[in-house]
């Protein structure tokens, strides 16, 4: 680390351990703000890494609108892609820990904490390569009080080596991560309340303050951070969830849930946002962020918190549920050996990650009922779509390859169908020639609207039996 002055770090050698859908889009913006920054991104994936590294820059792991953009102008000039760890490792003042953080799938906490062996993993490697004083940057979501681990760790190493832990939580959200890294609402830092601590904080503020105002950058303690984290991604899935409780009640009223979503939102102390009533909330993080919540509130006998936020999950997953439900009741009690067609498999638009969509779940369910399911979606591969349900080991893989079938079209994947679920808010879908779909359809042809994303006076205008989530 070269000193500016006395008190200020300037810092020239970056390193991200993982690529994925945060340390990838992350350090690829860090690299084009900073173009006099070395910023290394590496993993342990080797075929990511390859991609990451892909002369085609259209090739590379992560879709995201504009990210081919940002990596096309910083790869090879100051971003470099690699899976030589220990190297990065080495050569960095500052690391970046953006690893994956999944619910834990054995032992104790199983199904609800979070499985931190990755980050374990890294501050080992961490410890036992650096010679010389780092900075380390928690970018990965985690439990409150991992930092406590990772210092514990990274301290042991017996080296003498100098450590400070940041915690710099990461809240992109999928199919806007540029924008929001452009752009942020905020950049949270947490960090030691020493001379050392303080010392670190502003070396990474010094980074984020190129492109980001002075006034976004909050800075607090470790544990204000990890949890904050935590916190935030609750309380979005909690409003959610909210919304889908009164999209049933909706239901069963002839309330209509985008006019109470509009009424309550127009009260500035509520929002307009993340009110969009839905199949269900997916993606890589809420469920298991608000999994591991519940669990470090048990593990503090907190079981009045836990109870509260589990429910959010407990609704979400009677939101899919009681989708696949209303199909099935609505196709005269039975979908066996019906075609059922999904546009939309990923777990929002703009996106071709598939983590906890909700999709997999109506599938699921649909195939048990014995369905023949086919799928359409712009962005997602076949290969991911079985990988997704042969993860629920519902069934044998070669069942699941003869009940879900992928359509590279949509029509093809709509002609013949007795009903098309609308699985993913794909803005292509609401283009498409639906009276060519509907006459290729059986009849009575249904529409299943996830999303609440197609026209409903259109389609029922063409002749579709049509349904939408909270709606009569
Ligand atoms: P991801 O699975 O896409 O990427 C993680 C990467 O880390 C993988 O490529 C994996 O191979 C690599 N990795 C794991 N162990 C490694 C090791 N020891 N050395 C080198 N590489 C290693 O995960 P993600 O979606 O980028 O999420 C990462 C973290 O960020 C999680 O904690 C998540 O909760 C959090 N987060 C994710 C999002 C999101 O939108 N996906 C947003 C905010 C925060
Ligand atoms: C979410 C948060 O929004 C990010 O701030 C956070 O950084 C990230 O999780 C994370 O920690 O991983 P993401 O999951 O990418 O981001 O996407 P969201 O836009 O939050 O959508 C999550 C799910 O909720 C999607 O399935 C979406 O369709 C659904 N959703 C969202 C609704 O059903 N209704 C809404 O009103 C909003």
């Amino acid at each position: 680390m070269k000193s500016e002055n006395t008190n200020k770090m300037k810092i020239t050698n970056i390193c991200c351990i993982g690529a994925g859908y945060v340390g990838g889009p992350t350090m690829s913006v860090i690299a084009q703000k900073c173009p006099d920054i070395k910023v290394t991104v590496v993993d342990i994936n080797e075929n990511r890494i390859k991609a990451w590294n892909d002369p085609n820059v259209e090739n590379i792991p992560i879709y995201e609108p504009g990210l081919t953009e940002v990596v096309k102008e910083a790869r090879g000039r100051n971003l470099f892609f690699s899976t030589d760890v220990d190297k990065a490792i080495d050569e960095a003042e500052m690391i970046f820990i953006s690893v994956n953080t999944p619910t834990k799938t054995y032992g104790i906490g199983k199904g609800m904490a979070a499985d931190l062996k990755y980050i374990e993993l890294s501050a080992r490697q961490i410890a036992r390569v650096a010679t010389s004083d780092k900075i380390i940057v928690e970018k990965s979501t985690l439990p409150v009080r991992t930092a406590e681990a990772i210092k514990n760790i990274l301290d042991n190493s017996g080296k003498g080596v100098k450590f400070q832990i940041l915690s710099n939580p990461e809240f992109l959200a999928e199919g806007t991560a540029v924008e929001n890294l452009l752009n942020p609402d905020r950049v949270l830092i947490g960090g030691e309340q020493t001379k050392d601590g303080r010392a670190a904080i502003e070396a990474l503020v010094g980074i984020y303050q190129r492109w980001i105002p002075k006034e976004r950058l909050l800075t607090t303690n470790v544990w204000s951070s990890e949890l904050s984290k935590l916190t935030a991604n609750a309380f979005l899935a909690q409003r959610i969830s909210s919304i889908n409780a009164m999209s049933e009640l909706c239901e069963m009223t002839e309330a209509d849930v985008e006019e109470v979503a509009r009424a309550i939102g127009a009260d500035s102390r509520i929002g307009s946002r993340f009110l969009k009533a839905s199949v269900g909330f997916g993606g890589s993080c809420f469920q298991k962020d608000i999994l591991n919540l519940v669990y470090i509130a048990r593990s503090y006998n907190l079981h009045e918190v836990a109870d509260y936020w589990e429910q959010v999950i407990i609704i979400n997953n009677h939101q899919r549920s009681r989708f696949s439900k209303k199909i099935v009741q609505s196709l005269f009690n039975t979908v066996s050996g019906k075609k059922i067609a999904f546009l939309g498999w990923a777990f929002k638009k703009e996106t071709n990650d598939t983590r906890e969509s909700a999709a997999i779940y109506v599938a699921d369910a649909l195939i048990e009922e014995q369905a023949n399911v086919v799928v359409y979606d712009p962005k997602v591969k076949g290969e991911q779509m079985y990988a997704d349900l042969d993860y629920l080991a519902s069934r044998d893989i070669d069942e699941n390859r003869n009940k879900l079938i992928v359509a590279d079209d949509p029509y093809a994947a709509c002609k013949d169908a007795h009903a098309i679920a609308i699985l993913t808010e794909w803005d292509e879908f609401k283009t498409y020639d639906w009276k060519r779909i509907y006459k290729e359809m059986q009849k009575p042809a249904f529409v299943f609207d996830g999303r609440n994303l197609l026209d409903k006076e259109m389609l029922t205008e063409i002749g579709f039996v049509h349904y939408a989530i909270g709606k009569s």
